[in-house]
């Protein structure tokens, strides 16, 4: 058996002369990149360290470098300039809430084409403070999507409301405008959408929706920092809240973001954020320590700067796989609309969970976003969500599977994943 290590430079063909010369003289053939790809397994498998020929035939590293053991599902791009602008930040002593907070506000606000942002330490709690400041609470309903990370319903839980789960678009992933309507009763106060995987709901009929029956509309951009629909930004769509973890478009580490065009709901955001605070140690109401700290904005606004290059390489990344993986089912964008590709989510009519462990074996790191919907998880057993009927949600759940399509992803990792998953599909 020869174990060749991945090259660390090149995943096209790279023969190791050595091992070569070794594998000519036991009678071994050096194979090009794409007959190691068509190689006769059982005899030949790719290793996480390498092509192991058990007839000691192949003699090609095929994997692109390497930055870890598999090309990540995900991997923030943190520079000298972050490093920087958090050192800039400790030398002046200045580390919780305040300047930077504030020109990472700003600029923020920019971004989305709104008069205020409020920075927040998380996207949960971001989400968390927005529903306070709408006044929501128990007794209220909320009308959400199940088919979204659990901090998106967590929220509506914090304040005491309950969430009202309707299905989602199958094409989209996103809220369903047409399910919202039926769903609206006298509690209902809030419709919140989520614009998943960096696509944005419908929001432009959510808006309309909102309107016509005094409902807040309050969208879970956690995931759609820089996307637009119809020509106006995410964010600026009644009240939106972003996440910066690191998996996101941009990242603060920890962080989050609301933005608004109400300077009431932006007052009672900043206010809550700080246990209150009207002046020092006069507290208005019970509040929160939800704050953002200076490190985490200065590395914000550095990302900032980069984003809309991060999103264009993720659109990018998302055409080539788009145009390579014909046949598959790929992800749809509406006309009109800045998808901006938080996540590459293909739907597998059959063996997804198999498919997913086949490209982990072949060094490509894929996730389910999401498993489980929300009105199925443990944590929300006995409030009568198991009856709630969701089939759309449910399908997506059993069917979809993400890609790596990060903008650190190079020419070479790209071209590998697109070919690995047409060679394992078909
Ligand atoms: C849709 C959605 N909502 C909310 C959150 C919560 O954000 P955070 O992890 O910053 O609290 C996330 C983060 O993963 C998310 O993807």
């Amino acid at each position: 058996m020869i174990l060749l290590p991945w090259t660390r430079y090149t995943w096209r063909v790279r023969v190791l002369a050595d091992q070569l010369e070794r594998a000519q003289a036991e009678g071994g053939t050096a194979w090009s990149l794409a007959s190691a790809r068509a190689c006769a397994r059982p005899h030949c498998h790719r290793s996480l360290t390498g092509v192991v020929c058990t007839l000691g035939q192949h003699m090609v590293a095929t994997r692109p470098p390497t930055h870890g053991t598999l090309i990540p599902i995900a991997r923030p791009i943190i520079t000298e300039e972050e490093i920087d602008a958090v050192a800039q930040v400790m030398r002046s002593g200045e580390l919780v809430q305040g300047l930077w907070v504030a020109q990472f506000e700003e600029a923020f606000a920019d971004l989305c084409g709104v008069r205020y942002a409020v920075a927040t330490s998380s996207g949960t709690t971001a989400l968390h403070l927005a529903l306070l400041a709408h006044g929501i609470g128990p007794g209220d309903e909320v009308i959400t999507t199940a088919f979204t990370f659990i901090a998106s319903t967590n929220a509506i839980a914090y304040v005491g409301a309950e969430p009202v789960f309707v299905d989602i678009n199958p094409v989209s992933f996103t809220l369903d405008p047409d399910a919202i309507e039926a769903a609206i009763t006298p509690r209902t106060r809030a419709v919140l959408p989520v614009d998943l995987y960096g696509n944005p709901a419908d929001l432009v009929r959510i808006q309309e929706i909102c309107n016509r029956h005094g409902l807040a509309l309050i969208d879970d951009a956690s995931q759609a920092h820089g996307a637009a629909t119809q020509g106006k930004p995410v964010g600026s769509f009644g009240t939106a809240t972003f996440s910066f973890y690191p998996s996101k478009n941009m990242t603060t580490a920890e962080g989050g973001m609301i933005t608004t065009d109400s300077l009431p709901i932006a007052e009672a955001a900043r206010k809550l954020r700080h246990h209150g605070t009207q002046q020092t140690y006069i507290h208005d109401r019970i509040g929160y320590n939800f704050r953002l700290t200076n490190m985490a904005a200065a590395i914000g606004i550095v990302q900032l700067k980069h984003l809309r290059d991060f999103n264009e390489r993720r659109i990018a990344n998302a055409a080539y796989l788009t145009e390579k993986l014909a046949g598959l089912s790929t992800p749809v964008v509406r006309p009109g609309d800045r998808h901006v590709f938080h996540q590459y989510t293909i739907r597998l009519p059959k063996e997804r969970d198999r498919f997913s462990d086949d490209l982990k074996a072949r060094g490509i790191e894929t996730r389910v976003y999401y498993p489980l919907p929300v009105h199925r998880q443990p944590a929300y057993a006995g409030r009568g969500f198991e009856r709630v009927f969701l089939p759309h949600t449910d399908r997506a759940a059993e069917q979809v599977l993400s890609l790596p399509v990060h903008p650190s992803l190079s020419s070479e990792e790209l071209e590998y994943i697109a070919a690995t998953v047409l060679e394992l599909w078909s």
